[in-house]
């Protein structure tokens, strides 16, 4: 199996109100986007790591996988306005040899290599009507349904789950479900649900939680601290 992972890195980040695109905002003596290609080197089905950049950052993001030991594996394409459109971008430069396409946010980049296990595992196995994995971890606060100010309902937090990345698929079904996609959607899954496959999920884990706020850089910083490699 030629697994292609799809780093998505090019976003603005405005919610951290940092002076740099996010995934090129430090966490300790490193940048996110070093961070998380790291697991993703480690990966021995890996055939491919694209990191879909700001367009001023192509350079830099082409060091960087030289850097993890992607050089001759990796590939920086220039991203869009919308998550979407970024991820296009990477499907757009896939290898031939990539058979299963993982998605990736740059802004996870404390991910650890066994999330990307599980999910190229479960890929490796879905049967018919299924469509891709993600990973999952339970919803720890008590979640309520609202309609403007007023609390409408509130939701049996054992049936939900917060969902992570990489998320997983075979290439067929990722570049087809891309190909019919209408409107903008925050996660792959979510399209190919669209398709009308079935999506699994694998475990996640706490340190795939995504850097947005500055609260969560704080996260991360506390993080390299035990562990400033
Ligand atoms: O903004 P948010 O944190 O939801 O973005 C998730 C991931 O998608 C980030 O890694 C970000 O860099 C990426 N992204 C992108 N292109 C965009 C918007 C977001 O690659 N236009």
């Amino acid at each position: 199996m030629g697994v292609a992972v799809i780093v998505v890195a090019a976003g603005s980040g405005t919610r951290l109100k940092a002076d740099a695109p996010k995934a090129f905002v430090p966490v300790g003596a490193r940048s996110m986007l070093e961070r998380a290609l790291e697991p993703i080197a480690q990966l021995p089905a890996l055939e491919q790591a694209i990191v879909v950049v700001p367009a001023d950052r192509l350079q830099q993001a082409e060091r960087m996988l030289e850097a993890a030991g992607l050089a001759g594996r990796g590939r920086a394409v220039i991203g869009g306005a919308e998550r979407q459109d970024s991820v296009l971008a990477g499907l757009a430069v896939l290898a031939d040899a990539a058979d299963t396409v993982l998605v990736h946010d740059a802004a996870r980049p404390f991910t650890p290599v066994e999330v990307f296990e599980r999910v190229i595992e479960r890929v490796g196995r879905l049967t018919d009507g299924e469509g891709g994995a993600v990973p999952v971890v339970p919803v720890v606060d008590t979640l309520k349904q609202v309609d403007g100010e007023q609390i409408a309902a509130t939701v049996d937090r054992s049936e939900v789950r917060a969902v992570q990345t990489p998320q997983g698929f075979p290439r067929a079904v990722i570049e087809a479900a891309n190909r019919e996609l209408t409107g903008m959607h925050t996660d792959d899954a979510g399209i190919v649900q669209r398709a009308g496959l079935a999506v699994v999920t694998v475990e996640g884990h706490p340190r795939a939680f995504k850097i947005t706020t500055q609260d969560d850089l704080l996260r991360g910083m506390a993080m390299y601290a035990e562990d400033p490699a």
